[in-house]
């Protein structure tokens, strides 16, 4: 016989367990201040002017990294067959010395490029927008990059959403719309200015594109974010300024597993299959600790000043990510070769973008400061009450539920799985993204 202590032993625990799991609670925005200064100097007000901007790096520059390359000691070779990046490596080293930059400049400045100054740093944008046509609806969306990533991940998506029609895309067939699109450089990558000053957060970055948005005239906006930062920011920007934003379409969301009861209790009983549309493997709560802590450098300067002085260096640890957000749902045997996912040329843009403007090391300080910051947990916890679409994509080293998203996100109208890529799909598959990005926006303007 079982006794009535038992019963109540065994079931008030799981009656508690089942309401912490599915109670949805409305979890406000943290205060995040007005404004900010990490400008030069003293505060000072902003010059607002719009100033249409080319990347041109100098000669001086280029010789510079040949110079440096010429001097860098490769690592010796560990035995080779378990480590097949190496043969990779190899493939892209070869290229690096013939890779030439200027044509890629040119390429590059074919896109509409602006900076105007927001709270004391020039802020780069890209603006692809066709002149107005009548019968058609103009859409603003902003695309953010994330880490380790840059407006290069939206070369292919940019023209599919500014002008669809000219590359055979026919979207928009109940309500026929274009996008104005904007990809802004988050601060300290690429030429949008280094914070001078440190601290800088989500939050910050948050209300810095709130600025640029109110410069631009535009009131509201559908915003685009991947993991790894680009989905977080995007997030923010819906919970701190929700008149701002019409939508959010999210690549990847991650949700941090140790902020509240409630999602480390969703992680762990997902993982044995409870509410759990998705693979096993990546919903491991320990995974998605690991992961977290991965995105999140606890000692940004120590590998910065590495970063900083060694191309060499830079390439490999970029590369390292790439590998790893791009096969992140795969065992060793069926991993992939970045170079069989992206093309050698595409990779070598992203390293000389990320070389000839010094991100890396400012990057992974603004991570570091987000990591570290009181309100990181209450800022991702908070509620997105706006309408949100979401995409995983097979490769993403990780996945998380309709359920679980469900609960920091309140409404979400779509959730899908594309085909094709990891974290960085949109130049895997940018037609697949563009599609998605089509079908809810047209849920949300008709
Ligand atoms: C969710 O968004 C849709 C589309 O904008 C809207 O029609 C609906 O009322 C929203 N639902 C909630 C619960 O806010
Ligand atoms: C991992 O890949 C397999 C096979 O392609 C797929 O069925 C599964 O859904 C993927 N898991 C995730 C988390 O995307």
């Amino acid at each position: 016989m079982i006794g009535a202590k038992t019963v109540i032993f065994l079931i008030v625990p799981i009656i508690l367990l089942n309401y912490l799991i599915n109670q949805r609670i409305e979890r406000p925005a943290p205060a995040v201040e007005k404004n900010g200064y990490f400008g030069e100097g003293d505060t000072r007000k902003d010059d607002e002017a719009i100033e249409a901007f080319q990347i041109e790096i100098s000669k001086e520059r280029l010789d510079d990294l040949q110079k440096r390359l010429q001097l860098e000691r490769l690592l010796p070779k560990l035995d080779s067959t378990n480590r097949p990046s190496f043969k990779f490596l190899e493939l892209l080293r070869e290229n690096f010395g013939k890779f030439d930059w200027k044509q890629h400049e040119y390429f590059l400045n074919t896109f509409k490029h602006y900076r105007t100054e927001i709270e004391g740093l020039k802020i780069h944008y890209i603006r692809q927008t066709l002149p107005p046509t009548t019968g058609k609806q103009v859409v603003p969306i902003l695309l953010l990059h994330g880490f380790p990533g840059s407006f290069w991940h939206f070369y292919k998506i940019a023209p599919l959403l500014s002008n669809p029609h000219r590359y055979g895309f026919d979207f928009g067939v109940k309500a026929p719309l274009l996008f104005d699109v904007i990809i802004p450089s988050l601060p300290g990558f690429l030429w949008s200015d280094k914070p001078t000053r440190s601290g800088m957060w989500t939050g910050d970055i948050a209300r810095i594109l709130a600025k640029l948005l109110k410069r631009l005239k535009i009131e509201s906006t559908f915003v685009h974010g991947g993991a790894i930062l680009g989905a977080e920011v995007a997030s923010s920007l819906a919970v701190l300024y929700p008149k701002l934003v019409r939508g959010v379409h999210l690549s990847n969301p991650f949700l941090i597993p140790f902020c509240d009861l409630q999602t480390t209790a969703q992680h762990s009983v997902s993982y044995f299959g409870y509410n759990n549309d998705v693979d096993r493997s990546s919903t491991e709560i320990f995974e998605v600790a690991r992961l977290f802590q991965e995105f999140y450098p606890r000692s940004g300067d120590a590998i910065g000043s590495s970063l900083y002085n060694s191309p060499w260096g830079l390439t490999a640890n970029l590369m390292s990510f790439w590998h790893e957000y791009s096969n992140g749902n795969y065992t060793a045997e069926k991993r992939k070769q970045l170079n069989e996912m992206f093309t050698v040329d595409e990779l070598l843009t992203e390293i000389h973008l990320y070389w000839l403007s010094d991100t890396a090391p400012h990057a992974l300080r603004l991570l570091e400061n987000i990591n570290r910051h009181p309100d990181l947990c209450a800022l991702s916890m908070s509620t997105v009450t706006r309408p949100t679409s979401i995409v995983s994509t097979p490769s993403s080293p990780f996945r998380f539920s309709r359920f679980q998203l469900s609960h920091k996100f309140h409404n979400i109208t779509r959730y899908n799985i594309l085909p094709k890529g990891g974290l960085f799909h949109s130049l895997q598959d940018a037609h697949s993204l563009a599609a998605d990005i089509f079908a809810f926006v047209e849920l949300e303007t008709l």
